[in-house]
C-alpha cells in the first residue's frame, strides 16, 4: 500500500509540474487559427483553464478509483479512459499557452481533494465506483457542451478540441453505466454539481 501511495505521488507531481503528452494528435490541428479579440481571447482563456482543472481532477479521481480497484472488472476501461483524459489534460494546456494564458494555481489542491474523493468511491466498492465515474463523466460532458454554447464561433480550434472531449466523456460515462456502474442518489449527484460550480467560479480566476 506504502508503494502504491509513493506511485500515486509520483503520478500526481507529473500531472501537476510536467507537460502532459497526449497520444492522439490535437483534433484542430488542421484548422488554421482565426484572429479573436481580447475579449473573446479572454473568454476561451478562462473556460479553457476550468477544463483543465476539470482535466487535473479527472487524473486524480482515476488514480484514486484505480487505487482500491486495480483489479477489478472495470479496471482496464479506467485506465483506458484516464490515458484519453491525458489526452484533454495536454490539448486544454496546449491551447491555453497558445492564447497566452496560464493554467491555475489551484491545481494541487483540486487534484488532492479529487484524489481523496476518488479514493472514497473506490473504497465503497466497484459498483458506487462505476456509478460516481458515470456520473462524474455525465456532468463534466454536460458542462462541456454548455462552453461549446459560451466560446465564440469563430474560434474554430478551441471548438473542434471541446466537441472532441465532450463525445470522450460521454463514451466514458456510458462505458461506466454499462459495466454495472450504479445510479447515485439525487443529494450525492447535487453535492457533485455543487463542488464543480465552486471549482469553474475560483479556477476561471486564479
Ligand atoms: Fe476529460
Ligand atoms: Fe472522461
Amino acid at each position: 500500500m506504502i508503494n502504491d501511495l509513493i506511485v500515486e505521488f509520483d503520478k500526481g507531481l507529473k500531472v501537476l509540474f510536467s507537460k502532459p503528452k497526449a497520444s492522439r494528435p490535437r483534433p484542430d490541428i488542421h484548422i488554421k487559427e482565426t484572429e479573436l479579440t481580447p475579449d473573446e481571447k479572454k473568454r476561451t482563456i478562462e473556460l479553457m483553464r476550468v477544463n483543465h482543472t476539470g482535466e487535473v481532477c479527472a487524473q486524480a479521481l482515476y488514480s484514486g478509483q484505480l487505487l482500491f480497484n486495480s483489479h477489478g472488472e472495470g479496471a482496464e476501461s479506467l485506465k483506458k479512459a484516464s490515458k484519453e483524459e491525458i489526452d484533454h489534460l495536454d490539448w486544454c494546456n496546449s491551447r491555453i499557452q497558445e492564447l497566452g494564458g496560464k493554467t491555475s494555481l489551484l491545481n494541487p489542491l483540486w487534484y488532492m481533494g479529487s484524489f481523496l474523493i476518488g479514493s472514497f468511491a473506490s473504497a465503497l466498492g466497484e459498483k458506487y465506483n462505476l456509478g460516481f465515474l458515470a456520473e462524474t463523466e455525465r456532468q463534466v460532458a454536460q458542462h462541456l457542451t454548455g462552453h461549446l454554447k459560451k466560446i465564440s464561433k469563430k474560434d474554430l480550434k478551441t471548438n473542434k478540441i471541446l466537441e472532441v472531449m465532450a463525445d470522450d466523456e460521454e463514451q466514458h460515462a456510458i462505458k461506466a453505466k454499462e459495466l454495472g456502474g450504479a445510479e447515485l442518489p439525487r443529494q450525492v449527484k447535487n453535492a457533485m454539481s455543487l463542488i464543480s460550480k465552486m471549482m469553474t467560479i475560483l479556477s476561471a480566476k486564479i
